[in-house]
């Protein structure tokens, strides 16, 4: 457990966040070439549709084409009269057909225990896979974000820990309306103490990070701003809420080519140097470069990413003559 994300877990380097109150985006999700979606019960549904969106979002899943998608519902939270009811509905009536669930604003591992209990209870009833539905929680409070650590290891069944920005914003009283954005009078990154620390509480974990929305879907310029800084420190994706920001998202949040290649070549390098033919050594070669065993956890992570994200090498590894 720890450290290296386990290659395994679902892709996420685009989560398109689409309203299940709202039909016409559900059909158009369908057609998008995201990693990942999640139907949303909570903040994009007005109190008054929160029961039609149920329905919507049971027929959604199990009807519509999500071929190739990470399916997911975001459910209410823990402090809401619906969440029971959203966790109930949804999983009985569609779980075959869902991932994951988030749990937004999460506080405390307590809630998130309470999630996956409730899951175990509906599989058991329903006779589905006993514990393949997993969670993801979202971070958006000083007091969420206090109580990371233990939330990362509440249960088997988290995949994520995700940045909320706009309710977290509004927890710390943050001087600003520009949803992960920089401000002028802050030299530095506002964010950046917050996406450390839910990264490091991920990586702890051995689970995925994800960085939350950019709410200023035109400006595609500070997006790409923004999701480079995340994808800089280690995070695996971002929320897009349009179709505009999909691709650069997928882009940002693979490798780099140059980087995939390189390393594939030190995987290559290293196996090679490191067998009876290339002499058994532990810290050896590649060209001008020192790669030993901790160059190669580097190499791993950067090389499952790639693959995860059907990127071809272009270079190939010689052994020396
Ligand atoms: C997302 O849920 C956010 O609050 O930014
Ligand atoms: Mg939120």
């Amino acid at each position: 457990m720890g450290d290296i994300v386990d290659p395994h877990l679902r892709p996420r380097r685009s989560v398109l966040a689409v309203p299940g109150s709202s039909p016409k985006f559900i059909d158009k999700a369908q057609g998008l070439p995201v990693d990942s979606f999640f139907l949303d019960l909570e903040d994009a549904v007005a109190r008054g549709a929160k029961e039609a969106a149920r329905k919507n979002v049971v027929a959604a899943l199990n009807n519509g084409d999500w071929t190739g998608k990470t399916r997911v519902v975001r459910v209410n939270d823990l402090t809401t009269q619906w969440a029971y009811r959203d966790v109930i509905q949804v999983v009985e009536g569609a779980g075959e057909n869902i991932d994951c669930v988030m749990l937004p604003k999460v506080q405390n591992a307590e809630q998130v225990h309470w999630l996956s209990i409730l899951l175990t209870q509906i599989e058991q009833a329903m006779g589905y896979e006993n514990g393949r539905i997993g969670i993801e929680a979202q971070i958006e409070s000083a007091l969420g974000l206090t109580n990371v650590n233990h939330i990362a290891f509440a249960s088997s069944r988290l995949e994520t820990i995700i940045f909320g920005p706009a309710d977290f914003m509004a927890s710390i009283n943050m001087r600003s309306l520009n949803v992960g954005a920089l401000h002028p009078d802050y030299v530095g990154d506002p964010f950046h103490y917050i996406h450390m620390r839910l990264l490091m509480a991920a990586r702890a974990r051995g689970i995925q990070a994800i960085d939350g929305p950019y709410l200023q879907i035109r400006d595609l310029v500070a997006f790409e701003e923004a999701a480079k800084r995340s994808a800089t420190l280690g995070f695996d994706g971002k929320w897009v809420l349009h179709p505009t920001q999909i691709d650069l998202a997928n882009q940002i949040y693979s490798p780099q080519q140059e980087d995939y290649d390189h390393a594939e070549l030190i995987l290559d390098a290293y196996d090679y140097h490191t067998s009876a033919a290339g002499g058994e050594r532990g810290a050896v070669m590649l060209g001008d470069e020192m790669i030993d065993e901790a160059s190669r956890k580097m190499a791993l992570v950067l090389s499952a990413k790639g693959r995860a994200a059907g990127m071809q090498r272009t270079t190939k590894f010689e052994p020396p003559e």
